[in-house]
């Protein structure tokens, strides 16, 4: 009998170390004088903690898109953009892309360790055996126009996953549900993607693994034998562990937002979904292959485009590069770029988008605008290559990301659940808006 590992507790809790007041910040307002306590990380961080701040000065801090804001501790994932560095749960994502499996990974970012032999067998057969969705969610797929989008599909199928599994309180239920989300999501992205090309769906198989399953209920058609290619599968699972969490992003901010006013677990991962839809953030790995494309039809003509990024108030961007947190390289677009070479190799795939893209990344990088600015290739920029060639198309490259990152939503969920006392997420603003002014009845205005 496989053992089991404990329903989700809370992992260990994430709790930054106080410095003494000799580190304390010192704050001067209208000539009172305020200290500040000092929080440090465990990778020394430094955090100047204003929670008391409103209370006892009656002000608020600014900082819109909140690039200097800590919104929490966590003990998940660490990343040191000025150096490059990428670590859930203390491993470096390239050990991790190296030698791990997805679902291990997702064990690992939800339990905050990795499991034993007997705990890996146990995730991977409860992934396997909980991937069925409900028969008559089914209907769901036949209500959506063939053109919908799948991100669409996904999250609303996530949401509805809450009227099936209703039951959300006690620490077995949630496991239970964190199982459901997981091994379903993957029959879901599968689901809407056949509907999409109008082909029956293929059901998830018990002997087969995680991996193994997407692949075939992607890919496979009814009555015909298919076997997955073990270097689609290992890319895949390269691929689904780069994106698995990256700490308080868009998407997951969001996740954690809409889980602390107590929304259940499928509400705030659909709202989760639908925030990393755009093309700031997960949407942009669709429309980096949709700018490769138009480079190509345009004559490669690599300089017009980084030049077209230039102009005051441009609106054009490369896709696929820059980055909030990477003032330096984003490791996880290094580990792709090299995979990008060999699977393409290996599956016998040439794609002159491939070519492209690393014309276009030299030209940029020789740049001076993007060099001042420190603007490198990010996650986005070669995974689409990747996915291209494994024969997944566009519009699900961001459905792709979305079942990489479940799992780091789900632990992120789980944190924000379990940090004793923590409250609602509910910022201030400064209002900038009329003063208070009359009524005026519709006959004057
Ligand atoms: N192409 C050209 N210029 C850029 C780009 C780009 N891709 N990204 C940033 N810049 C410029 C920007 O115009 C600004 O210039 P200036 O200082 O003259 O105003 C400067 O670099 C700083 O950029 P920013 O917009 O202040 O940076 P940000 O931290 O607000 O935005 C970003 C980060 C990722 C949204 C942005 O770099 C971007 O839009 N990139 C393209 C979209 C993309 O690839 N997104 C995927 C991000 S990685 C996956 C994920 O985690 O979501």
């Amino acid at each position: 009998m496989a053992s089991r590992a404990p329903p989700f507790e809370p992992s260990r809790p994430a709790r930054a170390i106080f410095l003494a007041m000799a580190s304390k910040a010192h704050l001067e307002l209208d000539g009172k004088g305020l200290d500040l306590p000092v929080a440090v990380g465990s990778e020394g961080e430094v955090g100047i903690d204003i929670s008391k701040l409103r209370a006892q000065t009656g002000a608020i801090t600014l900082d819109p898109s909140l690039a200097n804001t800590g919104a929490c501790e966590s003990a998940i994932t660490f990343i040191d953009g000025e150096r490059g560095i990428l670590r859930y749960r203390g491993y470096d994502i390239a050990d991790l892309a190296e030698h791990a499996s997805f679902p291990e990974v997702c064990f690992l970012l939800i339990q905050g360790r990795l499991p034993t032999r007997a705990e890996r067998e146990d995730w991977r057969s409860r992934l396997t055996r909980h991937s069925l969705v409900h028969e008559d969610m089914k209907k769901f797929f036949e209500g959506f126009p063939p053109s919908a989008h799948p991100m669409a599909i996904l999250s609303a199928m996530v949401a509805s996953l809450s009227a099936y599994y209703p039951e959300q309180e006690t620490p077995e239920e949630i496991d239970l549900n964190i199982v459901r989300l997981l091994a379903k999501a993957k029959t879901i992205a599968a689901f809407s993607y056949k509907k999409s090309i109008g082909q029956p769906f293929i059901y998830p198989r018990n002997d087969h693994t995680y991996l193994e399953n997407f692949v075939r209920m992607m890919f496979a058609v009814p009555a015909e034998p298919y076997q997955v290619e073990p270097v689609v599968r290992s890319a895949l699972n390269k691929l689904l562990i780069l994106h698995a969490d990256h700490e308080q992003n868009c998407s997951t901010t969001t996740v954690r937002t809409v889980g602390s006013g107590g929304a259940n677990l499928f509400a705030s991962i659909s709202a989760g979904i639908c925030a990393l839809w755009g093309p700031l953030h997960g949407g942009a790995n669709q429309a980096v292959i949709e700018m490769l494309e138009q480079i190509r039809t345009d004559g490669a003509n690599y300089k017009k485009y980084v030049d077209l990024t230039k102009a005051k108030d441009a609106s054009f961007k490369l896709m696929g590069f820059g980055h909030r947190v990477y003032k330096n390289f984003d490791p996880r677009a290094q580990i792709l770029k090299r995979a990008a070479d060999e699977v393409l190799a290996k599956l016998g795939v040439n794609d002159p988008l491939l070519e492209i893209a690393k014309q276009l990344e030299e030209v940029a990088l020789a740049d001076d605008y993007f060099v001042e600015r420190k603007l490198y290739p990010n996650v986005d920029f070669y995974s689409g290559i990747l996915y291209r060639a494994m024969g997944i198309p566009t519009n699900m490259f961001t459905v792709m990301f979305a079942l990489g990152r479940l799992p780091g939503w789900i632990a992120h969920w789980l944190e924000q659940r379990n940090t004793p006392g923590a409250r609602i997420t509910r910022p201030r603003q400064i209002y900038t808006g009329d003063t208070a002014r009359p009524w005026v009845p519709l006959d004057e205005r």
